[in-house]
């Protein structure tokens, strides 16, 4: 079991992720820190405690953090709708705790080499950054959704919408001396799931919320994205730790734009062959069948009757 950190903004993909996180056993949660995003900080909260609810993992603590990004205000997502999570809209208390950056700082203190996952806005991991680097350095590497590279962007015309929320938590997050990957938008698009899929699930306790879940996040993607389908985002980047050997990555040299109206939150990679610098690894492509057979089977619970996908050629 590795041990992470997952901060998050549930989020219907984010809801997935979780799900994937706990369901595969691979992890050893140390703590889910929440911070606004694709909803309110109270909606994200309350959306994460209602997933732990559901998987029966409510000993996994929830520490709710950054209310809203470094600089700028918060611009929520529409795909998730009001409360993030539209089609269950849970009604349990958030339980604001408001002290994810303390926690994410003294977690790293007893456990130095863990992993912070990332499946939101980079508040909470810049505000922690800003105020203890040192403790910062220690992690074994933070992995995050986000980032558009050779892709156009989905939130404007060349950002990811985790960071055109937060550009300047990112460019911290960015420029700080630990091992980063990103799973951006271009290994992302590549990997859609449809209502037939989670039909797989039928027979089991998460059938009815994520069928629930996944109409109304399909109906909205499609609407505002233009693709009838469920997303993954959130879902691979876990995915991408638990079998990495189907995923495909290389390192680049990233800045962020934090400036232009225009291009705000635009991950900008040298593409030109001048620099030997690196200082993210971005996951570009990720096995689509091997994702979606493991996905489904480790929902069901059958992760250990079933070997993880192995493929030699990723497509
Ligand atoms: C990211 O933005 C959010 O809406 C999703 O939860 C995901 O983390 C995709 O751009
Ligand atoms: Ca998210």
């Amino acid at each position: 079991m590795i041990p992470v950190i997952i901060d998050t903004d549930p989020g219907h993909d984010d809801a997935l992720a979780i799900m994937l996180a706990v369901k595969s056993n691979f992890f050893d949660i140390k703590a889910i820190t929440t911070v606004a995003g694709n909803s309110t900080i109270e909606n994200t909260t309350r959306n994460a405690r209602y997933i732990l609810k559901l998987l029966d993992r409510e000993d996994i603590p929830v520490y709710s953090g950054a209310l809203k990004p470094l600089k700028q205000e918060l611009i929520q997502a529409v795909v998730h709708g009001k409360s993030g999570l539209e089609g269950i809209d849970p009604k349990n208390e958030a339980l604001l705790t408001n002290n994810a950056v303390e926690k994410i700082i003294s977690i790293i203190k007893s456990n130095p080499d863990i992993t912070i996952i990332t499946l939101g806005p980079l508040t909470n991991i810049a505000q922690a950054i800003l105020q203890d680097p040192e403790t910062m350095k220690k992690v074994k590497q933070i992995v995050s959704m986000g980032g558009a590279i050779k892709v156009p962007g989905n939130k404007n015309r060349v950002a990811e919408f985790n960071i055109f929320v937060d550009p300047d938590a990112a460019d911290i997050v960015f420029n700080f001396p630990v091992k980063k990957t990103i799973i951006p938008l271009d290994a992302c698009n590549n990997v859609q799931l449809q209502i037939e899929d989670f039909e797989k699930l039928k027979g089991t306790d998460l059938y009815e919320p994520v069928i629930k879940m996944m109409k109304p996040y399909i109906k909205n993607i499609g609407e505002n994205e233009g693709v009838f389908a469920a997303l993954m985002y959130d879902p691979l980047t876990i995915y991408y730790l638990i079998n990495t050997k189907v995923c495909v990555s290389k390192e680049y040299d990233i800045k962020i734009e934090t400036k232009s109206d225009l291009t705000r939150g635009m991950t900008v990679a040298e593409l030109r062959n001048i620099t030997k610098k690196f200082n993210v690894r971005v996951v570009e492509k990720i096995d689509k069948e091997s994702f979606k057979k493991d996905f489904i089977q480790i929902l069901k619970g059958n992760m250990f009757s079933t070997k993880l996908s192995q493929t030699a050629g990723v497509k």
